[in-house]
């Protein structure tokens, strides 16, 4: 009988507890022995295990987080750490582990994988939708709802005030989640890290909708341009517009996974179970143009997820 561990790792995702819903109920069905390791990675390291069965996984899919909890750990990647942790998979007599998680999850599965043969099998979830290969991860779309509603709230008193709004949203080093949050609140402005917008070119968009008799502008900022209180500042300053700023934070994280979400968790972990049993170990499942299907550890680890910046100029032109 296969044993088949399941860990969730890095930033938790709406989704998460979805997809190991998913993954407990049809390993079950294969007949799989399931054990849960808690704390990400961190919880491999010290071997804080669950046995999981259908009954564990009652009630879960429709709550944010993840019921294994989750940590970052550097450390895992040092070498030393990782022979530890493939020597916890054996001593577990685990044959395959899946990891929930984003791009330094699967970095931390690549790595492991040159020291174990355990076979390894991502699925996808992070609120940043960065990871390459799949068009989307696990919570994108949840994250995105949650930051629209808010900013939809948001236009209502800037609209009153006739004040512009800065709402920085989640995002360290990619624009994918202020991009799409953008494009989906009419946002006038939307600043990602993999565009320097000058602050000359903002100005003069908010400029220019005020001489258009446009009574609010809204700009979403991804976390990753930098100091959004110091930007408001210099726009208050040089444009004497009176200047907000939301920082929406972690309740981007949380919430009840969105119908979507929770369809991807499970399709994702219909997948993986898949995968396990073809033995087509060492990949990640990913959404590609609509289909469900996986790409390579290697592939993905070696790869940056390009952002669409058709939809940035359709965003500008939407709110001309
Ligand atoms: O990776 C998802 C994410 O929410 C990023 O968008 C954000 O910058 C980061 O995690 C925050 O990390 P932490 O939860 O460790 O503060």
């Amino acid at each position: 009988m296969k044993r088949v561990g399941i860990v969730t790792s890095g930033g938790d995702a709406p989704g998460m507890n979805a997809a190991i819903r998913g993954l407990v109920r049809l390993s079950a069905l294969e007949g799989f022995e399931v054990l849960g390791f808690e704390r990400g990675w961190e919880g491999l390291l010290t071997n804080e295990t669950s046995h999981l069965g259908p009954r564990s996984v009652g009630g879960i899919l429709n709550v944010g987080g993840t019921i294994l909890h989750t940590t970052r750990s550097p450390r895992f990647k040092q070498q030393n750490n990782l022979k530890h942790a493939a020597r916890i998979l054996a001593q577990n007599r685990i044959d395959c582990l899946f990891v929930i998680g984003g791009n330094g999850s699967f970095e931390g599965a690549l790595e492991l994988s040159r020291h174990t043969d355990v076979q390894l099998i991502g699925l996808p979830a992070s609120i940043d939708n960065d990871v390459y290969g799949t068009d989307e991860t696990i919570g994108f779309d949840t994250a995105v709802n949650t930051a629209v509603t808010e900013i939809d709230k948001i236009r209502d008193t800037a609209l009153s005030h006739e004040r512009a709004f800065i709402v920085e949203v989640m995002g360290r080093t990619r624009g994918f989640l202020a991009l799409t949050v953008g494009l989906n609140v009419g946002a006038e402005v939307i600043l990602v890290p993999e565009v320097k917008t000058p602050m000359k070119q903002i100005v003069r968009v908010l400029t220019e909708n005020a001489e258009k008799g446009k009574k609010s502008s809204i700009i979403v900022a991804a976390e990753g341009v930098g100091d959004t209180r110091k930007l408001a500042a210099e726009i208050e300053k040089s444009e004497k517009i009176e200047v907000r700023l939301t920082v929406l934070g972690y309740v981007q994280r949380g919430g009840s996974p969105t119908a979507r979400s929770r369809t991807l968790a499970f399709t994702f972990a219909e997948k993986a179970v898949d995968l396990l049993s073809q033995n087509s170990g060492n990949r990640i499942v990913v959404l590609k143009d609509g289909e469900v299907t996986s790409v390579s550890l290697e592939e993905t680890c070696s790869h940056r997820k390009r952002l669409d910046l058709s939809l940035l100029k359709l965003a500008e032109r939407l709110s001309t």
